[in-house]
This record gives structure tokens, sequence and C-alpha cells, in this order.
């Protein structure tokens, strides 16, 4: 038994949850802080004159801090709280983008998430800027000799996950920035999957842009965090109006409050950010490089039994960060999900906003088990046996 499955009340009842690349579920530490900021010590932050106001802006600062030092940033001001990746992203697309001209490109891969491909496609038809897509490996990985062949003083971005969401591979994310900066670019890292299996450190990535979201990395949905250079980041126009984000308004003009808080207009994710606050220090206390042993041990383990699974068939490399997508022969992914749940498995099965690297696999759909801290050998030997009846009911 996982020592730390008994923290995890939503894993009760010997459900086997192989869906943590979409959500992961809470510790109770989590669920009790976000109780409590929701309840005793709820109260609004920067505003209010009342001592429990006052409180809860430091406890919303704290959050913001251990944020910082949790992804050695330099300062807590280099961390901006969005409601998620994806919003985190489309702030980078819609602020920093206005930097952009016509003819400027930008560098996405085959397998990028949509929310890493849909806010640039939106930025380069506003502003004419041309979007170039980097090839993969024949194992799944961002090829980064072709990102290096494809790279021009043009390019103004490039941004890559740094573990896919489909296929677990993991960015050699300190090249990624090498060869960004070569040519001028900035590299933004989609961090989503990555933040729950290894440690990201910002000074020692190199990267411009680093943004994740909260729901995987154990902590309540509706917070995501934006993490940018300081330097850039004082460069970057706001990219929503509204209140908290302001040094002075009249009717005639308005100035604006410096970063984190001139991105972060109206009465921020307050609840939300404590609880992942929460969820940073449990995962602190067990340690990330437990954690990324564990799971990668789950995951070889899982690997090596799937491939001697007749009509299976395995994408991704074999050292692919928690992450297995799979098909089976003649049979639909959303059939494999609909078996495996009567199972008590549950998987991912669908295009994981990923339509492009489907149509680089050639399919529609893969099915997708992913492990997290709180995974164990029964989850792998669950999913064996429930792939063994889809067997049996499709012949
Ligand atoms: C690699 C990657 N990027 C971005 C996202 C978007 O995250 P969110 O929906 O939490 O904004 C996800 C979520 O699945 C993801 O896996």
């Amino acid at each position: 038994m996982n020592a730390h499955r008994h923290n995890f009340p939503g894993l009760a009842n010997n459900w086997h949850y192989l869906d943590s690349a979409a959500t992961a579920h809470k510790p109770q530490i989590v669920i009790d802080t976000v109780s409590r900021a929701l309840g005793e010590d709820y109260a609004t932050v920067h505003r209010g004159v009342y001592k429990r106001s006052a409180d809860m802006t430091l406890a919303y600062e704290a959050a913001r801090a251990r944020v910082a030092r949790y992804i050695g940033a330099g300062s807590a001001d280099e961390i901006v709280f969005t409601k998620g990746a994806t919003e985190a992203i489309n702030l980078v697309a819609q602020s920093w983008g206005q930097s952009l001209n016509p003819g400027d490109r930008i560098l996405l891969s085959t397998l990028e998430h949509h929310s890493n491909i849909v806010p640039w496609q939106m930025l380069a038809a506003r502003v004419g800027a041309i979007l170039d897509v980097c090839p993969l490996t024949v194992d799944g990985r961002i090829d980064l000799d072709a990102a290096e062949a494809l790279l021009t003083p043009a390019h103004k971005l490039v941004a890559f996950a740094q573990v896919s969401n489909v296929l677990g591979s993991v960015l050699d994310a300190k090249r990624a920035a090498a060869l960004a900066h070569n040519v001028g670019a900035k590299l933004l890292l989609d961090a989503c999957q990555s933040v729950p299996h290894m440690k990201v450190d910002v000074a020692a990535l190199g990267a411009d842009f680093i943004v994740f979201s909260g729901h995987k990395l154990y902590g309540p949905t509706g917070v995501g965090v934006l993490w940018a250079r300081g330097s850039i980041l004082a460069e970057m126009p706001p990219w929503q109006g509204g209140g908290a984000m302001i040094d002075k308004v009249t009717f005639a003009n308005t100035t604006y409050a410096p970063a984190p808080q001139r991105f972060e207009a109206g009465t921020p994710m307050i609840v939300e950010a404590l609880g992942l606050a929460a969820a940073i220090d449990y995962v602190e206390t067990i340690g990330m490089e437990t954690i990324a042993a564990h799971e990668a041990a789950l995951t070889k383990t899982a690997r090596k039994e799937l491939r001697t699974t007749n009509a299976i068939t395995l994408y991704g490399p074999e050292d692919a960060a928690g992450i297995i997508s799979f098909a089976m022969e003649g049979v639909h992914p959303h059939d494999i999900g609909t078996i495996l749940d009567e199972e008590g498995v549950a998987i991912r099965a669908g295009h994981h906003c990923a339509q492009p690297l489907m149509a680089h696999l050639g399919v529609d759909a893969t099915a997708r088990a992913s492990f997290w801290l709180y995974s164990e050998d029964s989850d792998v030997e669950a999913l064996l046996r429930g792939l063994h009846r889809v067997k049996k009911v499709f012949g």
C-alpha cells in the first residue's frame, strides 16, 4: 500500500485513478486549508482595513512567496497568479505578444496542448506573425536538432511543453533555452505536466516564461502560475483592466500598478492560492526526488507489462514521466475507457487536447494512464486485469 494514499480522501474504496494528468486528487491538508480559508479565515485581500483582511492579505502574499521559493524564482514579484496554465499562456500572448511585429515568428512543436497552440494562433492572426512547428523524434520527443535548424533571428518566441501530456516525453529544457536565446528568442515552458513529476528550477532551466496549473500539482482548480523574469514582466503592458491592477484612475487617464498586481485585475483567487501553497508544502515534505523515483518505477513496470500484452501499441519514449498513452488493436479508446471504468479503473481516452499530435500519430484518440505520487502497484495490476477483459469483450 502506498504510504501517502490514505491522505487522499478522493481515492477511497479501492478506486484506481489513473487520470491524474488531467487533474490530481487533493491531500486532506489541501482540503482543510481551502475549507479554513473559505470559512473561519475568509476575507478579501489588499483592500480591507480590518484585521481579518490584513491577515488574509499576508496569507495570499505568503502563498505567492511559497510558489516563488518552490520554483527558485528571483522574487515573489515574478509570480503572477492566474486561473490556470491556459490563462497564463493567454496572458503572455496578449500582453508580451503586443511587442511582436508582422513577419515575426513563433516556434511551437507537434506535441503541444491546444492551450499552447491556439493563443499563439490568435496572436499571429492579430499581429501578422508566423507560426512554425518543430517535429518530433521517432520516440516522441521534441526534436531539438530540428528546432536548431528551424530557428532564425525572426523567431521571437519558442513555446514548448516540458513534459508531453500525451507521451510523457521530457524536453531538454536547458538546451531549448540555449537554442532560443542563440537567435534572440524567448522560451516559454509549459510546465503543466512537469511540475508534478520533477523539480522545476527556473534559474537552472534558463527559460523566460514558465506556466503551470495548480490542480495537477495536488492544489485546487482555479489557480495557476505565470513566472516570468522580472525584467520582462516590468516591460509587459496590462492585459485585463479593473480593480487592483491600477495605480491611479481618472476619466482622462489611468496608470497601472507594478507587476505582479498589474496582471491580477479584480478580486484574485485567494482561497485557491492558499490551497496551492498547502499542496506545495505537502509535496516538498515527501520530496520531489522521492516522488519522481516512485512514479518512474511504476511507469516502467506498466510499460513493460503493457508491451507484452497482445495487440497493445505503446506511444512515447521509455523514460516517459508518469504518463503512458496506448492503443489496442480494433478497440476504440473510448470503449477501453468505458470497460475499465466498470472495473474501477479511471483512465483518459480521447485526443487529450492535442489534435495535431493525434494527426501525427495517425489516430483520432489514444487511451492514457498516468501515475502520480499516490499511485501504486495495485493500480497497474487493475489496469492490466481490465485490459484483459477489454480483449475478451472485443474478441
Ligand atoms: C501540457 C498541458 N498544457 C496546458 C494544459 C492546460 O491546463 P489548464 O486546463 O489547467 O489550464 C494542460 C492540461 O491538461 C496540459 O496538460
